[in-house]
């Protein structure tokens, strides 16, 4: 991750290779930009009148400037009126992707702008300085894990450092707090991205459980993991039928925060993880099958979030359990119309062995009862369908209760991570009933409805309270941001942080 600083200068007097701009949306240069634009004979005022410039969201301008600052590099935040902090992400990821680009390695970011915008007020100064952390943090993601260090006669040019400039001294704890919890969001998101990207060789059941451990080593969490003979005691007949056709053994991981008191019903957030999804019996086919690796992107936003959560002493109590296994069409594995027998005590006739992850879940939702949680959310990327629905602009939310999805919205609309409700009418639970077992993990062809229909099975194990389901395989990868890239966005983490910050 990049470094990020804070200084309190006056922002002419300030040295740097690249000094951020951020822009509200004007007719002409007003405030920081009218004094700049004397400095540079009217540079930016001329860029205003042929219409290169104008403030609006995203938009760009670099300036070559004979000042304190040798390059400026404006950005578009939108109408004053309108500015939010996921406006503000995008803007810094935009322009530091620019900055990179243009081969500069140390930058600024000007924050006066904010306070004008924040008119005074700290908590949303603050939290547009840690969103312009964020989205620049964000947006210089890599992950380079595999390539050997021969690449040496044209290494990429990277931004190492990010200074935030700090418009007075009585703004300069809010801007150190800012940082302090950008750089966390940052590192937890990076968390669940780099989980993502490992392929399926490294990140196994095991892998998961490992890293499980050391974030909870980090972090002052409690983890627990149990393998097959503790999942044989408790009767996880689907997880380990979906385990059975792979060498790579499960593993169910519970990870568990408590920043309220002991007592306090905790929220549960299961994830799926499947660390490579081949189909199984119910073979996928090989175009892109690699991206499968990522199937396990539910497990890692779980991780990640609970590190945050944790790393963040939010006043909650939070407990994350992933169900993971490799679905692999081993000599052993489950075959179409093969029964299994849920913890729950519900069978499951499996008509398709590729529908695994509610499998996995059901199990894992079961195990959640038991600490008795005023909540479950869980994550997973359960269907395809959910691509034709959304694409990749947003994860699907099917639940038992408005309040929760309307907060979950709520959460989506302000950190960009948007998800969109679909209905569970009785219809769809009927869909999920069996001939000769309780429940079938497909339903009948023809059907449609494939995400709600993941959505009704897992139902049946969720439990009485309040529960929804995130379906995030359109947007745990190629999530198309200015702070993401074309891999795993590590969708969640942000969503699951500012719901949890909300309170019940
Ligand atoms: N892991 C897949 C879903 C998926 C698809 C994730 C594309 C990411 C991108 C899941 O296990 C699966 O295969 N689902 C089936 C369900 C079907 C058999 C009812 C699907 O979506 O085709
Ligand atoms: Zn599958
Ligand atoms: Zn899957």
């Amino acid at each position: 991750m990049i470094k990020i600083a804070q200084k309190t200068e006056q922002t002419l007097e300030h040295k740097t290779e690249c000094l951020i701009l951020a822009c509200v949306e004007e007719k002409k240069p007003a405030g920081t930009l009218k004094k700049l634009n004397d400095t540079l004979a009217g540079a930016i005022g001329n860029a205003f009148e042929n219409k290169r410039f104008s403030g609006k969201p995203e938009q760009t301008l670099l300036l070559n400037s004979p000042g304190k600052a040798s390059n400026l590099l404006l950005v578009g935040i939108g109408k004053s009126k309108d500015v939010t902090a996921e406006k503000v992400c995008r803007a810094a990821a935009t322009a530091a992707k620019l900055a990179e680009q243009s081969k500069f390695k140390s930058i600024s970011a000007d924050l006066g702008v904010f306070e004008t915008v924040a008119k005074g007020q700290g908590g949303v100064y603050g939290e547009l300085a840690s969103a312009v952390a964020e989205g620049a943090g964000l947006a210089l993601y890599r992950f380079e894990n595999y390539k050997s260090k021969n690449d040496k006669d044209d290494p990429p040019s990277r931004v190492e450092k990010l200074t935030l400039l700090t418009p007075s001294k009585s703004r300069q704890a809010a801007t150190e707090k800012a940082i302090v919890r950008a750089e966390k969001i940052v590192d937890a998101v990076h968390t669940a991205r780099d989980l993502i990207s490992h392929p399926g060789n490294t990140v196994t059941p095991t892998y998961l459980a490992e890293h499980a451990k050391k974030i909870a080593r980090k972090n002052k969490l409690t983890c627990k993991v149990l393998g097959k003979k503790e999942m044989e005691k408790l009767g996880m007949g689907s997880l380990l039928g979906v385990a059975q056709g792979s060498d790579q053994p499960p593993a169910l991981i519970v990870l568990e925060y408590k920043g309220a008191a002991k007592n306090k019903a905790p929220t549960a957030i299961v994830g799926k993880g499947i660390t490579f999804d081949t189909g199984g019996i119910s073979l996928k086919p090989g175009n892109s099958m690699d991206e499968m690796k990522m199937d396990m992107s539910g497990a890692a936003t779980t991780l990640a979030t609970l590190q945050l959560v944790s790393s963040m002493k939010l006043k909650a109590n939070v407990v994350g359990i992933v169900a993971a296994a490799e679905n692999m069409p081993g000599g052993g594995a489950i075959k179409p119309g093969d029964i299994l027998k849920s913890m729950s005590g519900k069978t499951i006739e499996v008509l398709n062995t590729d529908a695994e992850g509610r499998l996995v879940l059901a199990d894992a939702l079961t195990y959640a009862q038991r600490f008795k949680p005023k909540e479950v959310i869980d994550l997973a990327t359960l269907t395809g369908a959910v691509l034709h629905a959304l694409g990749h602009h947003a994860a699907a939310v099917v639940g038992t209760n408005p309040a929760m999805i309307e907060k979950l919205k709520d959460a989506g609309d302000a950190t960009g991570e948007r998800v969109w409700e679909l209905p569970l009418w009785e219809e769809f639970e009927k869909g999920t009933k069996s001939e000769i077992a309780d429940l079938k993990n497909i339903a009948s062809p023809g059907f449609g409805a494939g995400t709600i229909m993941g959505a009704a099975f897992l139902k049946a194990f969720a439990g009485e309270q309040p529960w929804t389901h995130i379906d995030i395989a359109g947007t745990a990868w190629g999530f198309d941001r200015p702070y993401t890239n074309k891999g795993p966005s590590g969708y969640g983490v942000r969503l699951l942080l500012r719901y949890l910050e909300k309170g019940r």
